[in-house]
């Protein structure tokens, strides 16, 4: 059952096209890398966002207990969102820009150079 609704949620396109304030301008779509697996995104949305969209809900795991950890200030305070981007441990997606092409890491623990 759990498998089911997670599938369901991962195949369905999360990102806000209408609301009754903000306009969401989608410029160039580029392609990126998660896991070595390409998606899409837009080039003036964060990789967070991206992954988000993309049904990606776990960024990386912690340190001792292993818990997964994601998307949840989305304003560079809280370091929940630390990922590999480039070979480059600890990274906060939600304040990193979508570039083409760029890879993107679960990170396992602490970042290790
Ligand atoms: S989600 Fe809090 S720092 Fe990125």
């Amino acid at each position: 059952m759990r498998s089911t609704i997670s599938k369901k949620i991962s195949n369905r396109n999360t990102r806000i096209t209408e609301h009754p304030i903000l306009r969401f301008e989608r410029k160039k779509k580029v392609r990126f890398f998660f896991e070595g697996k390409p998606l899409y995104g837009y080039e003036t949305e964060t990789i967070a966002a991206a992954l988000v969209a993309n049904g990606i809900r776990v960024f990386r795991h912690t340190d001792k207990l292993h818990r997964p950890r994601g998307f949840f200030c989305a304003v560079g305070k809280c370091s929940s969102c630390l990922m590999i981007v480039d070979g480059k441990p600890n990274t906060m997606v939600c304040m990193e820009p979508l570039r083409p092409g760029v890879k993107v890491k679960r990170q396992e623990g602490r970042g290790k150079l």
